[in-house]
């Protein structure tokens, strides 16, 4: 029997904006994507924009009922920054009575709410100013989270202030997946270094309001950093895509400072962000309570040919080899490598002071799930179950040996829009169908998960 600790957090996770849809509807703002949609649908999949996600700004109480149906105890979804302050400024009364009611209607159904701040969804307003590059937006954003601690701090008592903040840094600033799609790396390290501030500054935030009686996090995607061979070149290499990925997140927000190593290699490449001169201070006093880590695949890493380090290309390290014994995930072309959960929990036990963390995204991206729909009009995604099992083994080993995992939480409940991707790869525990009034239905993963749920754990 694979058996879970006491009180150990069983939910899934989603974000406001790739699940509530009512984009710019009851004062909501555009946000950069809802904005770039309008300007170049066509690079959306199947022309599905952000204003087509799963609907539940209209049905969140049926997707609570069926989370309810599954034992959940937990479920993480973000706020809209661009709803709560459609100009950044003036509260959204429809804003705040959503945002109440969604939450309040978890919590009666023993469900506690896990807040994130930002999913990637950065006001338009604010990216016209210059977006995460521009210092104001630092400011903005606390005030955004003092305001959302302050009108949701009663009812919710785990928060996050980010999600992933990698992604937004390496999509919108070295590739061309997020807006503004620019690729300029002292740009995405200014980027990077002002969105960790904001980051600091909304736990500052956090501890000062009146509701600062729960706990606050930040939301990182730690796929552990394995090196092609022994060579020097490849873990060196490792090495500097563990620093950039991994540690100038990890280590801002649990020691609330930069690794020395990267400070030294940007400062001889003249690659330094631009600073303040209390900023190292505000780091220093703002360090997180736990950890959300988002895990789907490890990073497998290569020298590149001549290779000077900072690499200011980092995707280069990534590109050209194949790993030989990788288990690809054939829906979505991903590795499946149940051990390196394993290896970053027992990372975050043993060199990151025992911080408490959870599993705050894993799952499965699979394309045309309906092919797998038996007779009874149920899609048997078989293939689900078996992924979150084995990493949840891998998760167990990982308690057994001491990390202090305290849930786990699925990407994601019902199927929601995944930005470019739209619904092109399904995640859920529940098929939305969109040609049918964002129709849910269960698929088999939720009756092994909630069977799971109820024994805490499970057999083989
Ligand atoms: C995570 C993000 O990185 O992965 C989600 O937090 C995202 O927003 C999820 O949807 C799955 O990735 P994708 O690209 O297949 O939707």
């Amino acid at each position: 029997m694979y058996q879970f600790p006491k009180d150990f957090l069983w939910g899934a996770a989603t974000s406001a904006p790739q699940s509530e849809g009512a984009a710019l509807l009851d004062g909501k703002s555009p946000s950069t994507w809802d904005k770039w949609f309008e300007m170049e649908p066509e690079l959306f999949y199947d022309g599905v924009g952000p204003k087509d996600t799963s609907n539940t700004y209209y049905c969140y109480k049926e997707d609570v009922a069926n989370m309810k149906a599954m034992h959940l105890n937990s479920f993480r979804t973000s706020i809209a920054w661009t709803r709560l302050l459609p100009d950044g400024k003036t509260l959204n009364r429809k804003a705040v009575r959503f945002y109440r009611n969604y939450f309040t209607e978890l919590i009666e159904n023993g469900i506690e709410p896990i807040v994130n701040l930002f999913h990637f969804d950065m006001p338009w307003w604010l990216m016209e100013k210059g977006g995460w590059e521009a210092r104001e937006s630092v400011e903005h954003f606390a005030y955004y989270a003092r305001v959302a601690f302050e009108q949701f701090g009663d009812l919710v008592k785990k928060w996050a202030t980010f999600n992933e903040p990698l992604v937004h840094i390496e999509c919108g600033y070295f590739g061309n997946a997020h807006w503004p799609k620019v690729r300029d790396f002292k740009r995405a390290l200014q980027v990077g270094y002002h969105t960790l501030l904001a980051h600091a500054k909304a736990v500052a935030e956090y501890r000062k309001s009146i509701h600062g009686d729960g706990k606050i996090a930040i939301i990182l995607n730690l796929s552990p950093v394995y090196a092609k061979s022994e060579a020097k070149a490849d873990q060196e290499a490792a090495q500097w895509a563990d620093l950039l990925y991994i540690r100038s997140f990890l280590d801002v927000a649990v020691y609330g400072r930069f690794p020395k190593e990267l400070v030294t290699l940007l400062k001889e490449a003249d690659l330094l962000p631009v600073t303040a001169q209390n900023d190292k201070e505000i780091f220093a006093n703002n360090t997180v309570d736990f950890l959300g880590c988002n895990y789907y695949q490890p990073l497998r890493v290569q020298a590149p040919k001549n290779a000077h380090y900072p690499i200011s290309e980092p995707r280069d390290l990534f590109n050209g080899y194949d790993w030989p014994q990788k288990r690809i995930n054939p829906h979505r072309g991903w590795e499946i490598y149940p051990t390196g959960l394993y290896d970053i929990a027992m990372r975050l036990k043993n060199s990151y002071q025992n911080i408490p963390w959870f599993v705050s995204e894993n799952g499965m991206g699979v394309s045309d799930e309906e092919r797998f729909t038996n007779s009874e009009g149920v899609i048997e995604d078989t293939y689900r179950i078996a992924f979150i099992k084995e990493h949840l083994i891998a998760l167990q080993r990982a308690i057994n040996d001491g990390s202090p995992c305290f849930g786990y939480h699925l990407w994601t409940f019902a199927d929601c829009w995944s930005w470019l991707n739209a619904y092109k790869n399904r995640y859920g525990y529940y098929r939305v169908e969109l040609d049918d009034h964002f129709k849910r239905t269960p698929k088999s993963s939720s009756f092994w998960m909630a069977d799971v749920i109820l024994n805490n754990g499970f057999n083989h």
